[in-house]
């Protein structure tokens, strides 16, 4: 994945939200995998969550936190953002929506809207994360993100998913991801806002 610090060059750049911030996340680790796996001229560029103070709107009536500002102006540098998420009890964990809040701050400068969007959601267990996937759409409705419906990606048996080596270890995974890709790269081309 590119820093982010890079302009966006030819094509697309996604910033990419993992929804775990511990250490060892399979979710990281899928969603660094996955950017083996893009089409040419899609770029993916993680975004980082874990600074971000709890959203606050007593924040907002100041200079905001430094991590604040960096986050939206990281989001505005993107043409597109992709989620890639476990699930907490059967939501989206706390440090992602928790970027969504910041992100989506103060009222009328929302840095998420018109910029399309893709989710990836995934769990040891068999729904494969459904919860969360489904409540973080419920968010980027507001937060007016086009975001793609079809393919869906719900991975089950996330436990399962990597090699030692943080490779995929099932090619049924993989292409299903690739396709993901794919799709989401011609997603992101026909939603993409034009610049301001
Ligand atoms: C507080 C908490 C709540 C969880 N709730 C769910 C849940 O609702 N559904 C689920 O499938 N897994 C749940 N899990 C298990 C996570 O899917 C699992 O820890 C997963 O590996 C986290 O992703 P990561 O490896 O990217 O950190 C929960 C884990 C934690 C710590």
């Amino acid at each position: 994945m590119s820093d982010s610090t890079s302009p966006a060059t030819d094509g697309f750049t996604a910033g990419v939200l993992v929804g775990s911030i511990r250490r060892d996340s399979v979710s990281r680790k899928v969603a660094t995998a996955m950017a083996g796996l893009v089409p040419a001229g899609l770029t993916l560029r993680p975004l980082r969550i874990d600074d971000l103070p709890l959203y606050d709107e007593d924040l907002d009536d100041g200079p905001p936190p430094a991590p604040w500002a960096r986050f939206r102006a990281e989001v505005r540098a993107v043409d597109a953002i992709l989620f890639v998420t476990p699930e907490y009890n059967r939501s989206v964990p706390a440090p992602l929506k928790n970027a969504v809040d910041v992100g989506s701050a103060p009222h009328g400068r929302n840095v998420f809207a018109g910029r399309p969007a893709g989710i990836v959601s995934l769990s040891p267990g068999r729904m494969g994360a459904f919860g969360a996937n489904h409540h973080l759409r419920q968010s980027l409705v507001f937060l007016d993100m086009p975001t793609m419906q079809q393919p869906e990606a719900y991975l089950g048996g996330s436990d399962e998913m990597l090699g030692t080596d943080g490779t995929l270890r099932s090619d049924a995974v993989r292409e299903l991801l690739t396709g993901f890709l794919t799709a989401f790269d011609v997603w992101v081309a026909g939603h993409v806002a034009v610049p301001a």
